[in-house]
């Protein structure tokens, strides 16, 4: 009898130990919220975890994260929970989280109305500031370009992407964060102006050449979502699929100034798009801005009207040439191709190897012709291609496999790092544009993984980043190298100097 009652709890007790979900509901979802989709904390949904080892999610729930509200699980989760729980946040949710129109529109906040008379100190070069993103603590900092000071820090989304865009004036900011937040920041007052969610995860946002429009380009739903640039007011919904109806995220939205145009890459469907927001161009291809009743919100009926080119391969990331004809595009098994935006159609294969980051390409003249380099994420090489023949110029060997690449008009140099190696991660390599040969290395903060270039309004000083918590904005003179400032930063992982972003500097990528 003993042993039979034995036997029986032996055989209820996995049915009284709590579920995954149980877990969350009692420990998580009051931060992390319902559905996963994030509260005060970050969403837990696949998509969001990627970048994160399932042993670095446990270790994460076990010990918590210091100096932030996430603490550690340890005294109320066994391992077995630990486990359990993880594995279920790598899962999607049974019921596939929803994010709609209703939704977006719910989300959507001003903080502050614009002064349109608002000016910064006249000691100030509003064209010369920085913005830089702090991952390390999720904040953003504004710092004078001339002086190299601090002039506000504050708070952000959590896990903004980098590459923040401009306004073309130059006076606000679009952040876009991992979770779907777009949020609108006005560098005259240092204020949030407008925050709205257009997703639960998001990969980034372009603003139109003429400063009306921001459009999203989402993972999670797969959509593109059009925003008022004035206040981020949403004003429509696109499903992202192809004529057949396979859904696709989104690779990237950037925008193609020259054309009137946002181009978006994707990365289910084989296919590059082009949405106009030519008001002119509406006959050619019926371009969303005609058709608005503004104020009346908005409805996911796909009257954005696409451009679309066919082609063999997804991309990944992409570049533009300077003429905004051409688009090169990189797919994520390596290979890279040419495409023609004004025929549609992929021209060529390119002759690059390993794994080019085209997102940080930039382009130069060099004895009459435009050249193309970029940095290859696997080889530890900058490639250079011309582009008139689309033929590879050089393999500019470097420590180690790196990121960015940047330069400035007024430099001979550019400028590239190895952060994605092992033990070169913390150098910084300075090419010759004119020779292509590497002339040379430096190494500001040993065993600090140092990266991310980027120059003052004049070129004369470079802003780089030491990706640590607790890092360094460090400031060098753009011609010796020599170290003229430094600024405490928690892992600053992009700068984007007014000027250089708002002109496209050719040093810049987008
Ligand atoms: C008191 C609020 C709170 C509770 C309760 C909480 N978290 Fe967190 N969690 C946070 C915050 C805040 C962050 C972001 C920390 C940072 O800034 O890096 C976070 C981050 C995380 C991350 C990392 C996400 C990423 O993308 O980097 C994971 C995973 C996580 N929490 C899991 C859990 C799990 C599982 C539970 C329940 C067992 C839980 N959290 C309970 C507040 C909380």
């Amino acid at each position: 009898m003993w042993r039979f009652l034995m036997v029986l709890t032996l055989l209820a007790a996995p049915a009284q130990a709590a579920t995954p979900e149980q877990l969350y509901q009692q420990h998580c979802l009051t931060c992390h919220g319902s559905g996963r989709m994030g509260a005060m904390a970050p969403a837990l949904l696949p998509q969001s975890l990627d970048r994160l080892r399932p042993q670095q999610i446990e270790q994460l729930i076990r010990s918590g994260r210091t100096a932030t509200q996430m603490a550690g699980f340890a005294d109320r989760l066994n391992e077995d929970e630990i486990r359990a729980l993880t594995q279920w946040l790598l899962q999607p949710p049974a019921q596939a989280p929803k994010w709609d129109a209703a939704d977006i529109t719910a989300s959507h906040v001003i903080h502050h109305q614009p002064d349109p008379q608002a000016r910064l100190p006249a000691s100030i070069d509003p064209l010369n500031l920085f913005v830089v993103v702090e991952a390390g603590d999720h904040h953003l900092s504004v710092v004078d370009g001339d002086r190299f000071r601090v002039l506000a820090r504050v708070p952000t989304r959590y896990a903004l992407h980098g590459g923040p865009k401009f306004s073309p004036d130059g006076r606000f900011v679009y952040l876009a964060s991992r979770d779907g937040w777009v949020s609108q920041f006005d560098l005259y007052t240092q204020q949030m102006v407008a925050e709205v969610r257009v997703a639960l995860n998001t990969r980034n946002v372009a603003v139109s050449s003429d400063g009306r429009w921001v459009l999203a380009g989402n993972t999670l739903p797969e959509t593109l979502v059009l925003l008022d640039a004035n206040g981020l007011r949403p004003v429509r919904t696109l499903p992202v699929c192809d004529a057949r109806g396979n859904t696709s995220r989104v690779s990237a939205v950037y925008d193609a100034a020259p054309r009137n145009s946002f181009v978006v890459a994707l990365k289910d469907v084989p296919e590059l798009w082009e949405i106009s927001y030519d008001p002119k161009a509406g006959k050619i291809y019926p371009a969303f801005v005609h058709d608005y009743k503004m104020g009346e919100g908005f409805a996911l009926d796909g009257y954005l009207n696409p451009r679309v080119t066919a082609l063999d391969g997804v991309l990944d990331d992409f570049f533009f040439d300077p003429s905004y004809r051409y688009v090169f595009g990189a797919s994520r098994d390596g290979r890279a191709q040419v495409i023609n935006l004004d025929i549609r159609r992929k021209l060529v294969d390119l002759p690059l190897v390993g794994m080019p980051h085209l997102g940080s390409g930039i382009t130069f003249e060099r004895s009459g012709r435009t050249l193309m380099a970029s940095p290859d994420l696997k080889g530890g090489q900058i490639d250079v291609v011309d582009l008139a023949s689309w033929q590879a110029v050089a393999q500019i060997k470097t420590p180690g496999p790196g990121f960015f690449l940047r330069s400035h008009e007024r430099t001979p140099y550019a400028w590239t790092d190895s952060m994605m190696s092992k033990d070169a991660r913390d150098t910084i390599t300075l090419i010759d544009k004119r020779t292509l040969a590497v002339v040379k290395t430096l190494r500001p903060r040993p065993g600090r993984t140092t990266a991310h270039v980027e120059f003052t309004r004049d070129g004369r000083y470079v802003l780089l980043s030491v990706m640590e918590t607790p890092g360094e904005l460090l400031v060098l003179d753009a011609d010796s190298g020599r170290e003229v400032a430094s600024l405490p930063m928690m892992k600053p992982i992009g700068k984007y100097n007014v000027y250089n972003k708002i002109n496209r500097s050719e040093g810049t990528s987008h």
